[in-house]
């Protein structure tokens, strides 16, 4: 099935109606003056991507259309968002995340694609919110976005790991098909109907980076961290005990020692929160 082709169609054809509509207001129902008679109802789009094509490092096939909006979705994008996608095609991610009021930005490395995306996002009425380089994703700052919106291959997503690690915690990425290594999904899910063939969707939340010692109260506590899920000792008096059931969530922390579970928030080099079970109250820790 060609998605680009029906995609860019849908486009088209919400464009002519549009045009069509501000014409006949602006002019009144009666007279079509000639500068609207002329214009073409439709702008013709002489680009056609074919799925499949050859790309810089990942080729160009495109997320199926219902996949583009569960993802965002399961990101939870709001207008408060900043989405980015790299390799970002005929720009539909971005599309629709500007669709829902996010500012969104899409890095692609073929230029056609890049002018494809633009005309796509003015003829969507979202050319204020969504727009579109041409660039190496590799080179590209994401440091500022706080969802990201990919399809790409597993060795693509592995190469662009550190600087994933390096966004802000609670930043979510969010992927069709293809895994980050090593890295648990917070969520996944396979989408079953309106969807062929590449249809399955994980989440990743970046977590804040918590891996080093930390002085509690009465002793310290060395964390060792793999993406959300942490693992460490608490020493008192040098007397070690491990922790359990730790994990992050974002800036959010949680960790039992002994029958006391920990759970609070990180603020870079402090954390803080509350105690519960065999001991209460509030605890703090400093690296
Ligand atoms: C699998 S497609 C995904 C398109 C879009 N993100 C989507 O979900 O429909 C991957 C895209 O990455 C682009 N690409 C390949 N290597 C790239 C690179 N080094 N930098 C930027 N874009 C690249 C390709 O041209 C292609 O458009």
């Amino acid at each position: 099935m060609d998605y680009g082709v029906i995609f860019t169609d849908t486009m088209n054809r919400a464009y002519g109606a549009t045009r069509m509509a501000s014409c006949m207001l602006a002019l009144g129902v009666a007279v079509l003056s000639s500068a609207c008679a002329q214009v073409p109802l439709v702008a013709e789009e002489t680009y056609k991507p074919t799925p499949g094509q050859m790309g810089k490092d990942v080729v160009w096939v495109p997320s199926p259309p219902a996949v583009v909006e569960r993802m965002l979705d399961i990101a939870r994008v709001t207008r408060d968002d900043f989405v980015m996608d790299l390799g970002s095609g005929d720009g539909r991610n971005i599309i629709a995340a500007g669709r829902r009021g996010a500012r969104a930005v899409g890095v692609e490395f073929n230029p056609d694609l890049v002018g494809l995306s633009n005309r796509n996002a003015a003829r969507q009425g979202v050319a204020d919110r969504a727009s579109f380089v041409q660039g190496d994703m590799f080179a590209a700052d994401m440091s500022q976005a706080s969802v990201l919106a990919l399809f790409l291959l597993t060795d693509n997503l592995r190469r662009l790991t550190p600087k994933f690690i390096d966004m802000k915690p609670g930043s979510r990425i969010v992927v069709n098909y293809f895994g980050i290594d090593g890295w648990q999904p917070d969520y996944e899910e396979e989408m079953k109907s309106d969807c062929e063939p590449w249809c399955v969707i994980k989440l990743y939340i970046v977590p804040a980076r918590v891996a080093g010692k930390w002085r509690l109260a009465e002793g310290e506590l060395e964390l060792e961290q793999r993406f959300q899920v942490l693992f460490g000792t608490y020493t008192v008096s040098g007397a070690k005990t491990g922790i359990t059931n730790a994990r992050m969530d974002g800036d959010r922390i949680r960790f039992g020692i002994g029958g006391v579970q920990y759970t609070g928030r990180v603020h870079g080099s402090r954390m803080e929160g509350e105690r519960s079970g065999g001991a209460t109250g509030a605890w703090t820790a400093q690296r």
